[in-house]
């Protein structure tokens, strides 16, 4: 989300943000790109937003897309970025949850006003993930705009229907409606809201696959479907045992692919909506055909069983989860009381699994999405209670006044970053890093 300046009258003559480039479906490999970082103007909800773009700028159209370029490879595909910093910040670019090698990740480094840098790595696993700023104040970059889908397929996604990414996010246009932390008024899918949300177009028979991916700054958001989906994929990571649902909670960070088949029982007015009426209505248009209900192409993955030693009850690592007024400039945002850089270190190796336990002791009645860079983690489970499904993940919801355990093995060296995704309380020192050695 960001905020928005600007008469309604200004905003008229702007297009509306550009949709088409969020249905990937049969689109192409486009491992090799010449990344722009933009300052733009767009139209949200009948006002001028100011915000950054990631933009082709070898396709001077995709300055336009609502939610940014979409970045779509291959699993296998060796990815060059050549990033060029268009805008009067210094920035640099985090592939959240991919796999990387650690002088790729982005934290550490800075791409100054005008200069470029090229990122380059192996798309290793099939999934969505997403990428972003990762300088701080993050609230002032990935706020902004600074984010933008970033998908690796397997070869079977080629055949669903509609392979459709759907970014979600909250945009400041009315005055800022959070307390402590950035919470938009004007919900968007894909940069646009409304009436202006662009309407999923399926046929009896057909099945989609929809990746939901939640850029909100500090929303989490709860996502009604019209028809039970089912989940195949937690933050890019198959599940082993794919389940039904008709709603799901999607905290900042995280992404949740499901699978979405249409039958002829079904009635016309199919939307996917969600908890507040803030503008987020995806009209499904539906064509009734007859046709019998499609296969999924989805094969799960087998099932792992855990190392003995994770049964132990003791966590290897411990992260406690606070907040106090301790700070010069008022609240602090704490892991283990201490804000970043001051957090400590915790000092993992390579190759060897860890119990993590996160526990959320704050003041205040919020969740803490954590994000850990460098490995996605199993669910273990969430305050003593076992997770009785496989979950892969790398960011995860630390409710209020509890705590969850997750296993975690690095197969990559370096300094990796562990914080809270809502930005506010990252740029409020809810950080750490732990060194895999
Ligand atoms: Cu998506 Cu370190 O963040
Ligand atoms: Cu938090």
């Amino acid at each position: 989300s960001g905020s928005a300046a600007g008469a309604p009258d200004a905003a008229a003559d702007l297009p509306l943000p550009a949709t088409d480039a969020y249905n990937i479906t049969n689109s192409p490999s486009h491992k090799d790109i010449d990344l722009a970082i933009e300052s733009r103007s767009m139209r949200v909800g009948g006002k001028e937003i100011k915000r950054y773009v990631y933009t082709d700028a070898a396709r001077p159209e995709t300055a336009a897309l609502g939610a940014g370029l979409p970045i779509v490879v291959d699993a296998g595909d060796t990815v060059r970025l050549d990033v060029a910093n268009g805008t009067g910040t210094a920035t640099n670019i985090h592939w959240h949850g991919m796999s990387v090698p650690n002088e790729q990740d982005g934290p550490g480094l800075l791409i100054e006003p005008g200069t470029d840098h090229t990122y380059s790595f192996k798309a290793e696993a099939a999934g969505t993930y997403w990428y972003h700023s990762h300088e701080r104040p993050v609230r002032d970059q990935v706020d902004e705009g600074m984010y933008a889908p970033f998908i690796v397929r397997d070869p079977a996604d080629a055949e669903y229907d509609l392979d459709q990414i759907l970014v979600l996010d909250d945009w400041v246009a009315g005055g800022n409606v959070g307390h402590m932390e950035v919470v938009g008024d004007v919900d968007t899918v894909n940069g646009r809201t409304g009436k202006d949300i662009s309407p999923l177009a399926l046929a009896t028979g057909q099945i989609a696959k929809l990746r939901l991916i939640n850029a909100s700054s500090a929303r989490t958001q709860v996502m009604r479907f019209p028809v039970g989906v089912r989940v195949t994929h937690t933050d890019g990571a198959p599940l082993p045992e794919p389940y039904t649902t008709r709603s799901l909670e999607i905290a900042p960070g995280e992404r949740y692919d499901v699978e979405l088949a249409m039958t002829d029982s079904t009635d016309k007015n199919l939307a996917i909506t969600n908890e507040r009426d803030a503008g987020l209505r995806i009209p499904i248009t539906y064509t009734a055909s007859g046709a019998k209900p499609a296969a999924s192409p989805f094969t799960p993955p087998p099932t792992t069983s855990l190392a003995p030693g994770l049964n132990a009850r003791n966590p290897d690592v411990e992260m406690t989860l606070s907040d106090d007024m301790a700070g010069m400039s008022g609240h602090r945002w704490t892991i283990n009381g201490e804000v970043f850089p001051e957090t400590g270190r915790f000092d993992l190796e390579r190759g060897r699994t860890y119990r993590i336990r996160f526990r959320n002791d704050g003041m205040h009645r919020m969740g803490h999405p954590m994000h850990l860079h460098g490995a996605h983690f199993r669910v273990l489970d969430h305050d003593g209670t076992p997770e009785d499904r496989e979950i892969w993940k790398d960011t995860i919801d630390i409710p209020y006044g509890q705590y969850v355990d997750v296993a975690v093995t690095f197969d990559k060296p370096g300094a990796w970053m562990v914080h809270c995704h809502i930005l506010d309380h990252e740029d409020g020192g809810m950080m750490t890093t732990v060194d895999v050695r």
